[in-house]
């Protein structure tokens, strides 16, 4: 990454590895496997991949919900993977997060107003009881509902505007960096390009820099500035959005993009990759974790993990046969 870009998250070889009992044994799950990745201010940095592939356990170490196992986070330029309890609670109204689904991460028994509110009330963001009230009638109207919702509840709400309101709940507390992850997979279609399109105003209009985490390469592609595609807790390409919708570098991109409808039927995908199934994570891999699936396989997959490197100015790619 070129060093003259101003830098708001800086992931260097972070690790997460999940001990689970299989069959009576204990395996080891990998499911961040020594991904590094500059995120610029001010961008849409789209993070995709298939399920399993450690998407939202990166969210929630980036969030501090979950610890690391090795590397560095470095937010603003400080570690936060080495905060104390106190440094690490200012940093929560800096990183927010917009969940998969609205239903679970709004409390039911709470009215929008104390779920918008919480995190103001939490780090005492409210000096008195009118500017919480003004705050989350402003939170409110900037996603888009009116003010009077704030006194009422979950259920009364449909999926789309329960998830306008956990944006709303991200977005009080004024953070720079908001994590969306899946946000609008539980949604009905009819509603998720408003949702998305919300999500990109408010970027804009609050100067957020926003990570977008979707199993949908063609939804981060439309949102994002730039995508981070992992498979199995690996970085294997990085690189601007549309250089990497229209002309996929690694062949696991490749095969995303196949899955899904292609604008353009003129963009021809070359390297032929078969449908199938992501290999157990239960054992660690020497070599590139891709080679199985994939027809460029050579026995230097086999004996060689690639490294992410820069194939052409700004795109990255961990794969031996680019
Ligand atoms: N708490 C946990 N304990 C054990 N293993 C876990 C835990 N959380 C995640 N994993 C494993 O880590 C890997 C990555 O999971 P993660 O939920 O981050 O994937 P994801 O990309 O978000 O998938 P999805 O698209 O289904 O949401 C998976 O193999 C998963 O089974
Ligand atoms: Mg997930």
């Amino acid at each position: 990454m070129t060093t003259g870009d101003d830098i708001i998250l800086d992931i260097r070889d972070l690790q997460k590895v999940f001990k689970v009992r299989r069959g009576g044994k204990l395996h080891e799950v990998h499911a961040i496997n020594g991904i590094s990745l500059a995120v610029r201010r001010g961008e849409t940095l789209g993070i995709v991949g298939e399920s399993g592939c450690g998407k939202s356990t990166l969210a929630r170490v980036l969030l501090g919900l979950s610890s690391a196992d090795g590397g560095t986070v470095h937010f603003n330029g400080k570690n936060l993977l080495s905060l104390g309890r106190r440094e690490l609670s200012a940093v929560r109204t800096k990183i927010r997060m917009v969940f998969q689904d609205p239903y679970a991460s709004l409390n039911a028994r709470r009215s929008v107003r104390d779920s918008v509110a919480e995190t103001g009330d939490i780090h005492g963001l409210f000096r008195t009881r009118q500017e919480r009230v003004e705050k989350v009638a402003e939170a409110l109207e900037r996603v888009g509902l009116p003010a009077d919702f704030a006194s009422s509840y979950p259920h009364e709400l449909s999926g789309g505007q329960r998830q306008r309101v956990g944006i709303a709940r991200a977005i009080l507390p004024e953070p720079e960096l908001v994590i969306a992850d899946e946000p609008v997979s539980a949604l009905d279609v009819s509603i998720q390009a408003q949702v998305l399109n919300l999500l990109a105003d408010l970027k804009t209009r609050l100067g957020l820099t926003l990570m977008f985490i979707s199993h949908d390469l063609g939804v981060v592609a439309k949102i994002s500035d730039r995508v981070a595609v992992l498979y199995m807790g690996d970085l294997v390409e990085l690189g601007p959005a549309r250089e990497l919708f229209f002309d996929p570098r690694h062949p696991y991109t490749e095969l995303l993009l196949s899955a899904i409808p292609r604008p353009d039927p003129s963009t021809r995908i070359t390297g032929a990759v078969e449908v199938s199934e992501p290999p157990s994570r239960m054992h660690r891999w020497t070599g590139c974790p891709f080679r199985d699936r994939c027809n460029r396989a050579s026995d230097l997959c086999v004996q060689q993990a690639p490294d992410l490197r820069e194939v052409e100015p700004g795109r990255f790619v961990s794969c031996h046969h680019v």
